[in-house]
């Protein structure tokens, strides 16, 4: 079921959104080479602590047989890997990475989902390009976020516009309704026809979320139940937030 919310709870999605991008705000300014993707996660606990949230990600259980309760409370994906790497004191940033950093604050039972790929010290042209374009898909997307309009125009946009730029969505996972639980219905696919799927209505919540690969689109999952890797070894970026469908244009709840 795809849940309207109601003013109170439109309310209560905006907090958790605000806190969401206040957590994204703190790994962003202390992020640099040396640091481990554990600390990062340390600085995201404790400032969604600070902020009366907790870690929608510690212990989500996705309910698929031999998937392991995720065990972090964000998500550090570098380089090659797409999304769901686990933060580890043995894992060191380096000069040169991207980082895909993805997190859900739960604050009164509310959920705000964002996921930022960061850039540290000096990256690649390149890499810098593929960031850029996996940004810049989200807000093709968003121009579909409006009343009336459906999920399949949102898909439609992204993918083409990652396709125009000579790179791969990820088809394997996607964007999706969020609220009280972090993934709601409807799915949003990062590809797909236009004018397919549900009509958009004033008071849906969407987490709009490309995932976009520097070559090929295939993924592989680690042995650790949650990590995706690119197959062929090339870069991928990750952008997402959490969106209000309005009578109006759509608002952004994870950006302050
Ligand atoms: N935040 C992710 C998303 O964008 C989900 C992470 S899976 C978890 O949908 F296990 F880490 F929670
Ligand atoms: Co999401």
């Amino acid at each position: 079921m795809v849940t309207i919310k109601s003013k109170r709870e439109i309310e209560l999605m905006k907090e958790a959104g605000r806190v969401t991008a206040l957590t994204h705000k703190a790994i962003e300014e202390a992020i640099k080479p040396g640091m481990t993707t554990a600390d990062l996660d340390r600085i995201a606990e404790e400032t969604m602590k600070k902020y009366g949230a907790i870690s929608a990600e510690k212990g989500y259980n996705p309910g698929i047989k031999g998937v392991p309760p995720y065990p972090a409370a964000t998500c550090i994906s570098i380089n090659d890997e797409v999304i769901h790497g686990i933060p580890s004191k043995k894992r060191i940033i380096k000069d040169g990475d991207i980082v895909s950093v993805d997190l859900v604050a739960l604050k009164d039972g509310y959920n705000g989902d964002a996921a930022r790929t960061l850039m540290v010290g000096n990256v690649s042209k390149e890499a810098k390009r593929l960031v850029e374009v996996t940004k810049q898909a989200f807000f093709e997307g968003i121009k579909y976020s409006k009343k009336g309009n459906r999920i399949g125009d949102i898909s439609h946009a992204i993918g083409e516009y990652v396709k125009s730029q000579g790179y791969s969505v990820v088809r394997e996972f996607e964007g999706h309704g969020i609220g009280k639980d972090m993934h709601e219905e409807p799915e949003i696919p990062n590809y797909g026809k236009a004018g397919r799927g549900i009509r958009l209505e004033p008071g849906m919540t969407l987490a709009i979320e490309p995932m976009v690969i520097a070559g090929n689109p295939n993924i592989l999952e680690l042995d650790d139940g949650w990590t995706i890797i690119t197959e062929d070894g090339s870069l991928s970026a990750h952008y997402e937030n959490t969106i209000l469908i309005t009578e109006n244009e759509p608002e952004i709840l994870t950006i302050i």
